[in-house]
């Protein structure tokens, strides 16, 4: 199985690694089918991501998507990390091998968990702003873990 460069890079040195005592925001996602789990802690202002950290326990692949998932939304308004899909996140990173890509499928609803959890603490249904949450990724079809 060959990963790029930018996963290599990422796996090994990864961003924005920890957590955020006075998170906004805190989004624990997990994938039943291997057991890995992703938290990420976020800092709101205004409308602005203005910090992010994760830590995942997880494959290397994971830990890749999460690291470039953190920098691809830090700085950036909610509207546009709602908008990040672990698609964009594959390809910031020059691929991820078949089957690789439901790990960072758990990037994308990390983030997601994230802002539900940030508007829930401001008293907002997330719902209809993030969309409805799945537990696990049951919903990709590109698992070959099964
Ligand atoms: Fe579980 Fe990658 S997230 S194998």
């Amino acid at each position: 199985m060959a990963y790029s460069e930018k996963v290599m890079d990422h796996f090994a040195n990864p961003r924005n690694v920890g957590e955020i005592p006075d998170a906004d925001g805190i989004g624990e996602v997990g994938n039943s089918k291997c057991g890995d789990i992703m938290k990420m802690y976020i800092k709101v202002d205004g409308n602005v991501i203005t910090d992010v950290k994760f830590k995942t326990f997880g494959c290397g692949a994971a830990i890749a998507t999460s690291s470039m998932a953190t920098e691809l939304i830090k700085g950036k308004t909610i509207d546009e990390a709602l908008k990040l899909t672990n698609k964009a996140v594959m390809e910031a990173l020059d691929g991820l091998p078949p089957v690789k890509v439901h790990c960072s499928v758990l990037a994308e609803q990390a983030i997601k968990a994230a802002l539900s959890d940030y508007y829930k603490r401001k008293g907002i249904d997330p719902t209809h702003i993030v969309g409805a949450q799945t537990e696990d990724c049951d919903h990709c079809t590109s698992c070959t873990l099964d």
